[in-house]
This record gives structure tokens, sequence and C-alpha cells, in this order.
């Protein structure tokens, strides 16, 4: 493809921000629409980077998380560089406590957790220590990716719905929206949880409720917590600003939104049991998102039946993580038409029995 053509990435998600710029960057001229960027999974995410405290097994998936916790660095100085916007990058490690005893590599005893980790429950036994895991403060990221894609001269346009992809002889001929009928040279899906309005693939939204508390004044210059604490279905998140994040429920409750007593209740229980210095702190603030599962909960990434139509969805619990690698597949495969091994194993032919 040479340099004057245009992309439209349909999807103003961590995905479709971080590949526009990918893009962008290697010369092409780029439009994102999005039908709404605060309904993004990213906005309402943890930021946790964390491929070994999610339990991802090894093999494709693996190497894929592995590679993009690697790129991370790297990728946020050039993103925080164009954009001007710190997005919290934070390599604090995960520790993951636990209520049954286990062994392996990475565990350490009843002694050493609770050294590592003073006011954890009395319940915990021992747990995983992951130091290579970390965090990024995801809403800082996605207005660190709003503010470069616009400095990069990206053309963002929130509040346009695309309402059909229109197909014809194996390519996409234009898109209807919401704003009237669009047409590029090659397009690019990154709408998340929303991608089988607009493609028979298949993915479902996996609902997340959330909560947020935060550490009173007093306890700010010392904070409690300095590291993830990834429990059993509860994680805590302390930001460097002295608010915590608390996730996450995993709900098939299709598009249904608010958040629910069950499910803050839920939270509250957990996070309380794990870390109970968490009573005395004021909540600040509840939320839900919709994270884009497929059936074998890896992403849907390359090529698609049309030409010009390249998929980059189904990113479920690791869209943050997997952002930069995905960004840098993408644009190497739709820019320089070159497939990245790791590619075949997120082809969306997996789920295609002709
Ligand atoms: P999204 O971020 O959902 O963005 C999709 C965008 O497409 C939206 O802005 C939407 O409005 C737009 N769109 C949809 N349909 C259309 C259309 N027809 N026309 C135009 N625009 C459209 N990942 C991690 O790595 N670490 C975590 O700690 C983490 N925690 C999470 C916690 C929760 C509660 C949830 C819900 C998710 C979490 N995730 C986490 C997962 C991560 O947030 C997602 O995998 C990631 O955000 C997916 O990015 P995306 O860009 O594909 O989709
Ligand atoms: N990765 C954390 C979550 O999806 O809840």
């Amino acid at each position: 493809m040479s340099s004057g053509s245009e992309i439209i990435v349909i999807g103003g998600g961590v995905i479709g921000l971080a590949t526009a710029i990918e893009l962008r960057l290697l010369g092409a001229q780029v439009t994102i629409l999005s039908k709404d960027f605060k309904a993004a999974a990213g906005h309402a995410a943890a930021g946790m980077l964390a491929p070994q405290a999610e339990q991802i097994a090894p093999g494709t998936m693996h190497d894929l998380c592995l590679d993009s916790r690697e790129l991370y660095p790297e990728w946020v100085r050039k993103i925080e560089a164009i954009s001007g916007v710190d997005v919290g990058y934070w390599q604090c490690g995960i520790l993951a406590p636990r209520y049954l005893s286990a062994s392996g590599q990475d565990w350490l005893d009843t002694d050493s957790i609770h050294q590592q980790q003073s006011g954890l429950s009395e319940s915990v036994v021992g747990g995983y220590w992951y130091p290579a895991d970390g965090q990024v403060d995801n809403r800082a990221l996605i207005r660190s990716l709003s503010s470069a894609s616009q400095a990069l001269g990206i053309n963002l346009r929130d509040s346009v719905e695309v309402t059909a992809i229109h197909r014809n002889q194996g390519r996409v001929t234009h898109l209807e929206t919401s704003q009237g009928d669009l047409t590029a040279q090659h397009y690019i899906l990154a709408t998340g949880a929303w991608s089988q309005q607009l493609l028979p693939i298949p993915l479902i939204p996996r609902k997340g409720q959330m909560l947020s508390v935060l550490v009173p004044n007093e306890q700010r210059d010392n904070l409690p917590l300095q590291q993830v604490l990834f429990g059993e279905e509860i994680y805590i998140v302390p930001r460097r600003d002295g608010k915590i994040i608390i996730g996450a429920t995993s709900e098939d409750v299709g598009f249904a939104p608010s958040n629910t007593l069950k499910g803050v209740k839920q939270l509250m229980t957990n996070a309380m049991r794990l870390f109970p210095t968490l009573q005395q702190y004021p909540l600040l603030e509840t939320w839900w998102g919709f994270r884009p599962a497929t059936p074998d909960e890896l992403p849907i990434l390359g090529t698609s039946t049309e030409a010009n139509l390249t998929l980059a969805t189904g990113h479920y619990r690791n869209g943050i993580l997997l952002a930069p690698i995905t960004a840098k597949l993408i644009a190497d495969l739709v820019w320089h038409q070159q497939a990245d091994n790791l590619l075949a194993a997120f082809s969306w032919q997996r789920f295609d029995p002709g």
C-alpha cells in the first residue's frame, strides 16, 4: 500500500487508538470512527499488565502477552513523548495471595508473603510473586493515546456509529454510518465487545463490575499498598496517587448496564477479606465495562474474508496488556503485508467449520 492511502479504523478503544497511531507513524492517513469513546472497555479496566498473574497457559497467547509486556516501557515512552500525557506505567510487581497452600517456582511461604506485604488477611497462607508484572493507569493511557492521535493528525471522530460493513466480491465497498456512507482503501475492525453487531464472528460481552476507594490523606506519604494484589476472585490495584482500583466480576449478562448490589457486595467482601485495612477507606466510584470474549478467550487478529478488512478484536481480559503488540502486528500486516508468525494462532479461521 502506498503512503497516500487511507485507512479507517472502526472503534476508538485502546486497540483502535494504538493501531491507528502505529499506522500513522508508518505514513498512513488514518481516520478513527467511534460510537462512544467513554463506553470502551479500556476506560473500565484495571490496567494490569499481568500475563503471569492472569495465569495465561504456556503457548502462543503466553508468548504474545510476554512480548507485549516487554514492549511496554518503550511504547509508553513513545506515546508520552508524542502526547505529553503521562500514562502511569509502573512495574510494581503483582502479588497473588492464596488461602490454600501450594508450591512452585514463584511461591512465597506464609512468613515471606506477610513480610512482603503487611496488612494481608491472617488466612493468607502463601502466594505467588510476579515481579515483572505491573500496571498502567488505563484511563490516563486512553487520554494519552487520544492526544497522541490528535497530535499526529489522525482524524478522530467520536459519536460516529458504523451500522453496516458493505461487502462485494471479497472486498469491503463502503461503511454505512450514523453520519452517512464512508469509504477507504483499507478497514480495521477494532470494535471490542460490539464486534458481532458488524460481522458474524463468535464474540460476546463479558461484563466486569469495578469500584475504587481512596487512601486517606494522612497515609498518602507512605501508601499501604505499592504492588498489585491478585487474590482469589478479587484484585486490588493501588495507583500512585492514592486511588485503589478493585475488581472485578465476570458475568454473562449481555450488555446489561449498571452496577448491581450483588456485584458490588462481592467485590467489597472479597477485597476486605484479603486486605482488611480497606474497610476504613472512602468509596470513590463504581463502574462497569464489557470484555470482548471469544469462545477460546483468545483475540482475533489478522486477515478476514475481505481482502481490505483486517481484524483486531477479542482481547478479553488482556487488551490493555496487548495493545502495543497488537498495534505493531496489525500495522506491519496492513502497511508492509508482513504477517508475523504469531498471527496464525489468532486467525478468525479457527472458528470456521468449513
Ligand atoms: P474497547 O476498549 O471496548 O473499545 C471498542 C470501541 O469501539 C468503543 O469505543 C466502542 O464505542 C467502539 N465501537 C463499538 N462498535 C462500534 C461501531 N459499530 N461503530 C463505531 N464504533 C464502535 N485488560 C488488561 O490488559 N488489564 C486489565 O487489568 C484489564 N481489566 C479489565 C477490567 C474490566 C472490568 C474490563 C471490562 C476489562 C478489562 N481488561 C483489562 C480488558 C480490556 O479492557 C479490553 O480487552 C480492551 O479494552 C479491549 O479493547 P478494544 O479497543 O478492543 O475494545
Ligand atoms: N484483566 C482483569 C479483568 O479483565 O478483570
